[in-house]
C-alpha cells in the first residue's frame, strides 16, 4: 500500500568498529544478501521513498544497493560518523514528507507488519514521535538502549550509560522511528554530544519529546526481530535465524533436509517439492534446484539451475551450469560454466568445463573435459583428458553424437571425433576422426617370449657370483 506524506531514512554511515573488520558491518551478507539491502528492501516492498545516509564506506554500501536496482533511493552523506542523531540530522535536506520513519541500517530481521504496526500506532495516537520497543532478558543483548520511565516521563539510556537494575528496565529501544517533521526540525537542534562518547543520539529526540510532552507512542516487536548487528557473534546468530526461516519456509513447500541445521541456503534460492537435501549442502547465488533432486552430502551449488530428478552424490561441485533432468553427477565431480544433458552421467572425479555434454552421453571416472562440445549419446572413456589448452590459447573439442573415447585417451585440441567414431584406449588424438572411424593412436605392443625368465635367472646368478675387495680374502 502507498502511503502518502511518508518517506524513509536509513542510517547507514556508522564505522562498524565492533566488527574488527576491514568492511562495513553493512556489506556483509546474511544469507547470500547484504546487511543494508534487508531494510532497503522492506522499505521499497512498501514503497516509501528513502534516503540512505551513507559515509563509512559509502561506494561499498551504495554499490551494494544497486545491485539489487531498488527504485526510489537517494543518499545523503555523513562526513564524520559522530553519532545517529548526527547522521539523521545529515540527512535534513533531504526532508520533505510529513512523516519521516528512520530506521537502522544493521538491523536485517525487520518485518512488513513491524514496521506497518509502528504507522498505524502512530496515525491513531497522532504522535509527534514513535518507535518500536522489544524486551531481551538475554544478558548477552547490552549493547540496546535501555527504556527508563520516571515521574511520567520516557527516555532511552544507552547501555554504555545504564547504571539501573536490567531486571527492572526490561524494554529496549528497537533503532525503529517515527517523526512528524515539524517535531524532528525543532528537536534534531536541540541534541548534544554525549559526555562520554562525544557522539549524538538520535535516541536523545525522544526524551526531549516527553520532555516537552509532545504524544509519544510505542509498538512492541520481538527481540528475534529487530536484533542489530553490531559483531561478527551477533552477525552469525542473526543469520542462524534467517536460514531457519528459509529452511522451514521450503520445508513446508515439500522439500525433505535430512540434517536442517548444516545446511546452507541463500535468501535467492528455489527448491522444488520432493527433493532431498542431505547434510552439509551449500545452496547458493540464485540457484535454482527442481522437483525429486536428489543432492548428496556436502554438495555446492552455486549459480546453477538442476531441473527436476537430477541425482548429484555427494561433494560435488556445480557452478554457473545447467543440468538437465535426471542427470548423475558425482560423487566428487566438479562442474563449472557448463550444460549437462538430459540422463548425462558426470562420474566421480570428472571435472566438466566451459563445457557442453549432450543427453544421455556419460563421462563416468576420472576425466577432464574443457571447452568441448559433446553430442547424444557419446561414451568418455575413464581417464579421458582434453588438451584444450597450448598455454596462451584454449581449444575446442567436439565429439559428435554416439562416438565412444577409449580409456585414457588424451585429445588434443582443436579436435573433432565424427559421429559414431570410436578411438583406441591410451590414444593421444592429434587429427580429426571421420565419422564411423576408428583411430589408434598409441605405439603397438611387442611380446618377448621368455624374457622376464631369462632375466631372473641372470638377476640370482650375478647375486650368486663371490666378489672379490682389492685386499683380497
Ligand atoms: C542504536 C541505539 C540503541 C538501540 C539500538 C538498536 C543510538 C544512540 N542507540 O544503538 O538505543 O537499542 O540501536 O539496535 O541510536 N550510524 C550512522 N552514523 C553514525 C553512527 C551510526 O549512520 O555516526 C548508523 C550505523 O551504520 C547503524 C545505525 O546507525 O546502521 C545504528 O548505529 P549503531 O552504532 O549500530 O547503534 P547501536 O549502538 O546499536
Ligand atoms: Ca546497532
Amino acid at each position: 500500500m502507498v502511503r502518502s506524506g511518508l518517506q524513509a531514512i536509513i542510517l547507514a554511515a556508522g564505522s562498524s568498529s565492533r566488527f574488527n573488520t576491514s568492511k562495513s558491518k553493512l556489506c556483509f551478507p546474511i544469507c547470500g544478501q547484504e546487511l543494508i539491502v534487508y531494510p532497503a528492501k522492506l522499505l521499497a516492498s512498501l514503497q516509501i521513498p528513502l534516503t540512505c545516509v551513507v559515509g563509512f564506506q559509502k561506494e561499498a554500501v551504495k554499490a551494494a544497493l544497486a545491485r539489487h536496482s531498488l527504485p526510489n533511493i537517494s543518499f545523503a552523506e555523513q562526513l564524520q560518523p559522530l553519532g545517529t542523531g548526527h547522521a539523521l540530522a545529515s540527512a535534513r535536506e533531504h526532508f520533505f514528507a510529513d512523516t519521516i520513519l528512520v530506521m537502522n541500517g544493521d538491523a536485517p530481521l525487520i518485518t512488513q507488519e513491524i514496521v506497518e504496526t509502528l504507522l498505524d500506532a502512530h496515525r491513531d495516537a497522532t504522535a509527534s514521535v514513535s518507535f518500536v520497543i522489544s524486551q531481551s532478558t538475554d544478558p548477552s543483548a547490552d549493547g540496546y538502549g535501555r527504556i527508563v520511565q520516571q515521574d511520567g516521563k520516557i527516555r532511552v539510556v544507552e547501555s554504555r550509560n545504564y547504571t539501573g537494575n536490567r531486571h527492572k528496565d526490561q524494554y529496549i529501544n528497537a533503532g525503529i522511528y517515527l517523526f512528524q517533521r515539524t517535531f524532528l526540525e525543532k528537536a534534531l537542534a536541540t541534541i548534544h554530544p554525549d559526555a562520554k562518547t562525544g557522539e549524538m543520539y538520535i535516541t536523545d529526540l525522544i526524551q526531549y519529546a516527553s520532555n516537552t510532552n509532545e504524544p509519544i507512542i510505542t509498538s512492541f516487536a520481538p527481540f528475534d526481530n529487530i536484533r542489530g548487528i553490531n559483531t561478527l557473534k551477533e552477525l552469525w546468530a542473526a543469520e542462524h535465524i534467517k536460514r531457519s526461516e528459509l529452511i522451514t519456509h521450503w520445508m513446508s513447500q515439500g522439500v525433505r533436509f535430512i540434517a536442517a541445521q548444516n545446511v546452507y541456503l541463500d535468501l535467492d534460492v528455489s527448491i522444488g517439492a520432493d527433493t532431498t537435501i542431505s547434510p552439509g549442502c551449500i545452496l547458493v547465488n540464485g540457484s535454482s534446484i527442481g522437483c525429486g533432486c536428489t543432492l548428496g552430502a556436502y554438495s555446492y551449488v552455486c549459480n546453477s539451475v538442476l531441473h527436476d530428478q537430477v541425482f548429484m552424490m555427494s561433494h560435488s561441485i556445480i557452478s554457473d551450469s545447467i543440468v538437465h533432468e535426471y542427470a548423475h553427477i558425482g560423487p566428487f565431480a566438479q562442474i563449472r560454466s557448463s550444460t549437462i544433458g538430459e540422463r548425462a552421467v558426470v562420474g566421480n572425479f570428472v571435472e566438466v568445463n566451459r563445457s557442453k555434454i549432450g543427453n544421455q552421453s556419460k563421462a563416468k571416472h576420472l576425466t577432464y573435459l574443457g571447452d568441448a562440445r559433446i553430442g547424444n549419446s557419446v561414451n568418455i572413456g575413464a581417464g579421458t583428458i582434453t588438451c584444450n589448452y597450448d598455454g596462451i590459447q584454449k581449444h575446442i573439442t567436439t565429439i559428435k553424437d554416439r562416438a565412444f573415447i577409449g580409456s585414457n585417451n588424451a585429445l588434443v585440441a582443436p579436435i573433432i571425433v565424427g559421429e559414431g567414431a570410436m578411438t583406441g584406449a591410451g590414444s593421444v588424438i592429434t587429427d580429426d576422426v571421420p565419422a564411423d572411424a576408428l583411430a589408434i593412436a598409441r605405439s603397438r605392443q611387442t611380446v618377448k617370449e621368455n624374457f622376464v625368465e631369462q632375466m631372473r635367472a641372470r638377476i640370482v646368478a650375478e647375486k650368486e657370483t663371490p666378489h672379490t675387495t682389492e685386499l683380497g680374502a
